[in-house]
């Protein structure tokens, strides 16, 4: 059993994003019961003051209206596959008016024409409300200006820095770099021009982190917890049986905070930051209960990969049920709007 980190080429780049695609597929990469959510529920209302047409969800996120508090978490980008699911992802994201991720733009960083994905993408959806997507061991190493050219070359409205040291150690091309993380944040959240929003990618977040990150200067946090796609798994898979990876990745499958405990640390400790929730989210019901726990937007990643792999209708249909459940939550315990949602106690623990 051999360590080792593998420098990365463009054909490790593009098939290790085809592995991703094929084993965030794969039920065995969900921690689907970690999320904390099935024992979270909603007061019911048996006698609602309300006609059901009323019930609005649309909100305000990064300073723009959206139809929806839901978002598509950041997936994928830079490999065969790619162009189509995005042309989906970004289509549904225009005709519905939610926010959208994009995934990790690393690439974009070294290779000049690894943008052209992206202007071919926005010749479908130009209007997509998109955000740019870079790990933090890149933003340590990237001028705040590289940053912000690559960002208006995508129009994004925002930027995610996702943080993922588990995946980092479970991949062979990883990097764990990620010492000066938190200087660097402060300096980009203070010097980028658009918003920027920090995110874990399926471990969730302590209050530890949650008080360090609050003194960044960040427009919000994704909690991104333990609940969903476990980044630990799929590198666990993507490794062949015997490999320190693959060994070290069974170790680790159940490593990381809930979204539920991410949620209610972020809460507890920056109040002042709008807490964005994703890991694991199923339902629009699961949806319902993070804003209720106070998250202001809720983002799904997995499903929206299912639906979109499949087609744009059933991406959409997706979508749609995810709204209306978080409607039906709504009509269901009596409330009018996402904003009294989040502001009534309307949750308990069973
Ligand atoms: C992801 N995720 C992710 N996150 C990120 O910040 N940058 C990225 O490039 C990716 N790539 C990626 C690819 C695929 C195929 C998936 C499924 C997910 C993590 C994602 O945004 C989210 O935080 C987690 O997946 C948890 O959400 P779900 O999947 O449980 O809804």
């Amino acid at each position: 059993m051999t360590e080792i980190r593998r420098p990365e080429t463009r054909e490790s780049f593009e098939q290790r994003k085809r592995d991703h695609i094929r084993i965030a597929l794969d039920p065995r990469t969900q921690a689907l019961g970690g999320s904390g959510l099935d024992r979270v529920v909603l007061t019911h209302e048996a006698l609602p003051d309300l006609n059901f047409e009323n019930i609005q969800i649309k909100t305000t996120l990064l300073s723009t209206e959206v139809s929806s508090p839901f978002f598509i978490s950041s997936m994928t980008a830079g490999h065969e596959n790619g162009l189509m699911i995005n042309t989906r992802l970004a289509k549904a994201a225009e005709a519905k008016n939610w926010l959208m991720g994009v995934g990790s733009q690393r690439k974009e960083l070294t290779d000049d024409s690894a943008h052209t994905e992206w202007t071919e993408i926005r010749k479908s959806a130009p209007k997509a409300k998109l955000i740019g997507n870079l790990g933090l061991a890149q933003i340590i190493q990237t001028p705040v200006a590289k940053i912000e050219k690559m960002l208006e070359t995508l129009n994004a409205v925002g930027l995610f820095v996702h943080l993922n040291p588990l995946q980092e150690l479970m991949q062979p091309e990883g990097t764990p770099q990620f010492q000066g993380g938190l200087k660097a944040l402060s300096n980009l959240a203070k010097n980028l021009k658009l918003p920027v929003i920090v995110k874990e990618t399926g471990c969730g977040m302590s209050k530890t982190t949650l008080k360090r990150l609050s003194e960044t200067g960040v427009a919000a946090i994704d909690i991104s917890g333990f609940g969903g796609t476990h980044w630990g798994r799929i590198e666990g898979y993507r490794s062949e049986e015997q490999s320190l990876h693959h060994q070290a990745a069974l170790t680790f499958k159940d490593w990381g905070i809930s979204t539920v405990e991410s949620v209610l640390n972020a809460r507890e400790v920056c109040p002042q930051i709008p807490t964005w929730a994703s890991g694991g989210v199923r339902s629009g019901l699961d949806g319902a209960k993070l804003l209720a726990m106070g998250a202001t937007a809720v983002g799904i990643a997995k499903p929206l990969l299912d639906g979109a792999m499949q087609s744009e209708e059933q991406l959409l249909a997706k979508m749609n049920q995810f709204d209306y459940e978080l409607k039906v939550a709504l009509f269901c315990t009596g409330l009018a709007t996402v904003d009294s949602l989040r502001t009534q106690k309307v949750w308990t623990w069973i």
